[in-house]
């Protein structure tokens, strides 16, 4: 609780206020998350004004069917006007670090094909510098331990997320103990490795715009 405002009522009200960003026939693309679930409940009660969603997991392509959402593929969709998604970790330049929920790649695949990114997050995502969550990298299974090591050299502590395949067949690496500065720079130097399919860092294409649940309403960043 936070002023007598649940962390849960936080990202219900960040969840409505994006709606405000959807227009009438669009296909939407949908992050993976709890406050993208909030997301897909809000759009839920607009369902007859948009044509359908692309979603970035197999758990959020569920909970669309679950409400009566039409999920459509991206490589029939071609390019979204808006994307709307959750983060781990949120700045004030709008970089983020996502992947806490294992979807990162086509995370970052639907955003890089959407003209706006909206993230949605409650207050405690906004950091000054990223990194003290760890930095989700999704890894080809047989590149694992060279990757572990090649992030080693960059001075971070690879941990194999246990008992998580991706919905690519990969595994996660997190890595800990980052403080990242310069995140567009390290964003490209992950994903130079070998093996590496995607890291969490959006900051290379970061949100258009951050909507950010607080105890006295939302806060909004662009
Ligand atoms: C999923 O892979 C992540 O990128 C999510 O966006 C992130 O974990 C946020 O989740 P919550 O909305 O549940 O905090």
């Amino acid at each position: 609780m936070t002023n007598g405002m649940t962390k849960d009522e936080m990202k219900r009200a960040v969840a409505e206020a994006a709606l405000e960003y959807v227009q009438a026939g669009e296909v939407i693309g949908i992050g993976t998350g709890s406050t993208a679930n909030a997301f897909i409940d809000a759009l839920a009660t607009i369902k007859h004004k948009i044509e359908g969603a692309v979603a970035s997991s197999e758990a959020t392509a569920k909970r669309l069917k679950e409400r009566g959402i039409q999920v459509l593929e991206l490589n029939e969709t071609g390019d979204l006007s808006l994307y709307v998604d959750g983060a781990d970790e949120a700045t004030k330049h709008l970089h983020l670090v996502k992947g806490g929920g294992g979807a990162l790649t086509r995370e970052k695949i639907v955003a890089g094909a959407s003209r706006k990114f909206i993230c949605i997050a409650d207050e405690s995502k906004l950091v000054d510098v990223l990194g003290a969550f760890p930095l989700p990298i999704e890894v080809i299974p047989m590149a694992r331990s060279f990757v572990a090591r090649a992030i080693v050299r960059l001075g971070g502590e690879p941990v194999l997320r246990e008992g998580l395949v991706t919905d690519n067949g990969n595994v996660i690496l997190d890595v800990h103990g980052l403080k990242i500065m310069e995140p567009a720079k390290l964003e490209a130097e992950l994903n130079n490795i070998p093996g590496v399919v995607t890291n969490g860092l959006f900051a290379l294409r970061p949100a258009d715009v951050l909507l950010l649940g607080t105890p006295t309403g939302v806060r909004k960043l662009t």
